[in-house]
């Protein structure tokens, strides 16, 4: 038995690109739309029935060759004591970061239902499907923590980490901490690789992300029993920064070409990076696209085929079967 997307994240040869995308379970599928409107977004996460089912949803429609665990960047932050709502994305009280820095460690008791999830989906899938534990990146938290919510600018992130950057390292250091934990839970539940999500790293300049977003990062990722993905979009001026991180693969945005992008990374495996607005426009569209980054990455092994950022809610069913056949040939 293989698992090509795990082979591929190695850098092993495979008999056909592997295929998967960022929010595959969510508001673009009928399906998803119908369990959500009969349970709130955080009671469908720590439901691990709920939450195995919404997993499932993608992979029972579109040959998938990976399936990402339903939850959220910001879950596990609610078991370390940091009360929030989601509407649609994460609203919570603006933290300080000796704040931060005072949150309780994770409990691994309290993300249980996460690694329930996990074993339900494992049990469910076909052995050649990966399954995709995730967790958000240290500074990517933060920034959610420090502003209350998503931003346009991220201003007082940005503003706060330049006024006390010793401060800023001491909260980025415990959030590596405990997303290292959270991502043990997900490893020892079954979870064959994992990728850290880093949506805000891309905010900073390059000494910074060197030297506070980045080794976080490689904190929240060393030591763990499965191969992982770090993930950073709008970053592209990090790049020959990231592979310090240590992780077997790196996703890549739509904004530089993946030769390109690959050639900044070295020796690493590759993941990306269709622009989700191509998914709505047409079959013929989203085909050129696909075989234009296949072309792009030639016979090197170590790619794995994804979206350069999670799915477009208002992605019509049709295309994105289109593109998972056109990976598949
Ligand atoms: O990829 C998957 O299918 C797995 C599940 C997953 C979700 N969020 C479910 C979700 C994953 C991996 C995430 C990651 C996540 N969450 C990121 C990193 C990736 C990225 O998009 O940059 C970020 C920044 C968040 C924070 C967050 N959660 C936002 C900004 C939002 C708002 C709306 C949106 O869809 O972008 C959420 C809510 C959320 N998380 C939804 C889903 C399916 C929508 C919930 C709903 O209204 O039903």
């Amino acid at each position: 038995m293989t698992r090509r997307l795990l082979e591929a994240l190695q850098r092993r040869p495979v008999d056909r690109t592997p295929v998967w995308m960022m929010r595959q379970a969510g508001r673009y599928l009928p399906e998803y739309r119908d369990l959500r409107s009969r349970h709130s977004f955080q009671e469908a996460v720590s439901t691990p029935e709920v939450a195995a089912e919404i997993t499932l949803q993608p992979i029972r429609r579109f040959a998938l060759d990976g399936a990402v665990i339903f939850a959220d960047i910001m879950t596990p932050l609610e078991a370390m004591g940091v009360a929030m709502s989601f509407d649609p994305g994460p609203k919570l009280r603006p933290h300080t970061l000796r704040e931060v820095i005072g949150l309780s460690d994770l409990d691994p008791e309290k993300v249980r239902f996460v690694g329930e999830t996990i074993r339900r989906v494992r049990a469910e899938v076909d052995d050649e499907v990966a399954v995709i534990g995730f967790a958000g990146a240290p500074i990517t938290l933060l920034a959610y923590l420090v502003e209350g919510g998503g931003s346009k600018e991220f201003m007082e992130l940005r503003s706060g980490v330049a006024a006390d950057p010793a401060a800023a390292r001491d909260a980025l250091d415990s959030l590596g901490r405990a997303m290292h934990s959270y991502l043990t839970v997900q490893t020892d539940a079954g979870a064959d690789l994992v990728q850290l999500f880093d949506t805000w790293a891309g905010l900073f300049d390059r000494t910074t992300y060197a030297e506070l977003c980045l080794p976080a990062a490689r904190t929240a990722l060393a030591g763990l029993d499965v191969p992982s993905i770090y993930f950073a979009p709008a970053a592209g001026h990090t790049l020959d920064l990231q592979p310090a991180i240590g992780a077997a693969g790196y996703g890549v945005d739509w904004r530089v070409p993946i030769d390109e992008a690959w050639n900044r990374l070295g020796d690493v495996a590759i993941q990306g990076n269709v622009d989700p607005a191509i998914l709505r426009t047409d079959v013929d569209t989203i085909q050129r696209h696909v075989s234009d980054v296949l072309d792009r990455v030639g016979d090197r092994p170590g790619h794995i085929m994804n979206l350069g950022h999670g799915i477009d809610r208002h992605t019509p069913v049709e295309h994105v079967a289109a593109f998972v056949e056109a990976v598949r040939g």
